[in-house]
Order: C-alpha cells, then sequence, then structure tokens
C-alpha cells in the first residue's frame, strides 16, 4: 500500500493532530510492513492562494496553454500526481473557524483539477478520479462538536471535505475527530485522544485486513 499522508496543523510539534497522525501511521505500518508513505507538510511546503494565472490556466485546454500557463500549474500537476499515485490517503487538520484550516484550503484548491482529479465529460457531469482510494480524515477540535453538544451545528469543516473530495471521487472517507482538545478539563481531553486512538487503532486494522496477504507479515 503506497500512503499519501499529508498533515496541516501550524503547531508543530505540539500539534495533536500531528501526534495522532503519526500515531495511526505507526499502527498501519504495523498491520502492513511493505507500507511506504509519500509525507507531505503543509506548514513546510506552504501553497499560495489561488493567483490570476492560475485561474485562467486551468480552465485553457491543455494543448493551448502558454510557457506561462503550464509554469502557473507545475506545482498542481505534480500534487495532483502524487495524489493519483497513492492507494490511500490520510488528511491531518486542526479545526480553524469551524472549518479547514486555511493551508488545507489551499491545498484543496491547488488538487481539484479538470482533466486530472475530476473528468468533465462533456454532456454536464463530473467524474472525479480518485474513487477506490481508502481515505481518512483525522481532524481535532478544541471545543466538542459532536452530536447533541450546543457546538454540534457550528462544524462546517465535515461537510466542507466531504463535497470537495466528493467531486474529485472520494466517495466514502472515514472521520476520525478528536474533540474536545482544547478548550475543556484534562479529563476531557484525555479520554477525546483515547477516544481517537481507539478509531484509529480499529481503523488500521481494517485497512491491513483488506491489504492483499502477500504484503502482510507471514505467519510463523
Ligand atoms: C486560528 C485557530 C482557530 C481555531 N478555531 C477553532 C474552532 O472554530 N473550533 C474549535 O473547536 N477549535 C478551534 N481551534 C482550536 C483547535 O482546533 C484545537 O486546539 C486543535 O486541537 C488544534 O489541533 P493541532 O494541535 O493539530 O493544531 C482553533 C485554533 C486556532 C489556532
Amino acid at each position: 500500500m503506497k500512503l499519501l499522508h499529508v498533515d496541516a496543523s501550524p503547531k508543530g510539534a505540539n500539534s495533536g493532530s500531528r501526534a495522532l497522525s503519526r500515531f495511526f501511521v505507526d499502527r498501519l505500518r504495523a498491520q502492513i510492513p511493505a507500507l511506504s508513505v509519500d509525507y507531505l507538510d503543509l506548514a513546510q511546503e506552504i501553497l499560495p492562494p489561488i493567483t490570476e494565472q492560475f485561474a485562467s490556466a486551468t480552465y485553457t485546454p491543455v494543448e493551448e496553454r502558454t510557457a506561462e500557463m503550464r509554469e502557473a500549474l507545475a506545482v498542481s500537476d505534480a500534487l495532483c500526481a502524487r495524489l493519483l499515485a497513492a492507494d490511500a490517503l490520510l488528511f491531518a487538520m486542526p479545526m480553524h473557524n469551524w472549518t479547514m484550516p486555511a493551508a488545507f484550503k489551499a491545498f484543496v484548491d491547488t488538487i481539484v483539477r479538470g482533466g486530472l482529479t475530476y473528468i468533465a465529460t462533456g454532456d454536464g457531469r463530473f467524474v472525479g478520479t480518485l474513487g477506490g482510494k481508502k481515505t481518512l480524515f483525522l481532524t481535532t477540535r478544541g471545543v466538542d462538536l459532536r452530536p447533541g453538544t450546543p457546538f454540534a451545528a457550528m462544524d462546517v469543516l465535515t461537510p466542507a471535505l466531504r463535497a470537495a473530495f466528493g467531486f474529485i471521487g472520494v466517495a466514502d472517507p472515514v472521520f476520525v475527530d478528536a474533540q474536545p482538545m482544547q478548550f475543556a478539563n484534562e479529563v476531557e481531553r484525555a479520554a477525546a485522544m483515547r477516544r481517537a486512538k481507539t478509531e484509529l487503532s480499529a481503523l488500521a486494522e481494517g485497512w491491513g485486513a483488506a491489504e492483499p496477504r502477500d504484503a502482510l507479515p507471514k505467519a510463523s
């Protein structure tokens, strides 16, 4: 299995989402020793917001693009290739102002590309090209937004991720949301971390169980 692992927290070594994404990758590697990981850190590789050049280049047919247009799309082309080459996708991020952090939004704007991650069929339909890839969204939130809590209706992160990635073919993603991670007492924060780790361990086992047998450790 080839996993594309993307971290988006600005908090470096103090980040909860980074700690949890590392935990998941470690658990997955225990299940799938042959796991290969392509790592992208959006706090280090800072993607610019969409420019005028990018916006016009992306909607210009490939054969009509100028050298400047091709240059404007080069980073996006490379990121789309990394997504398409992966069998599985892990996107880890904190909630920022009820939705995704700006670094991850810039990533989304960069990788939703006609002709690469989705195809316009010409009869008004759009078909995503990332179908069939196992996908995990791992999010950390300062408050608890689980159903029934006062903040539940404020979660526009989950639907935003579902919509953007559904459009490019990610039909059935898994969400593991660690919450509350900040605005709660120590006991509640520890419980949130424990719940997330339990879900991540089970998911790693599930992904491992679905791997072809020759990718798994031999029984002795
Ligand atoms: C700029 C900013 C905005 C935030 N907005 C929210 C928010 O809208 N809702 C929420 O529950 N937590 C919010 N938080 C808290 C983070 O989501 C929370 O602390 C999370 O655990 C951080 O994950 P990380 O350590 O991986 O960065 C915000 C934090 C920052 C820095």
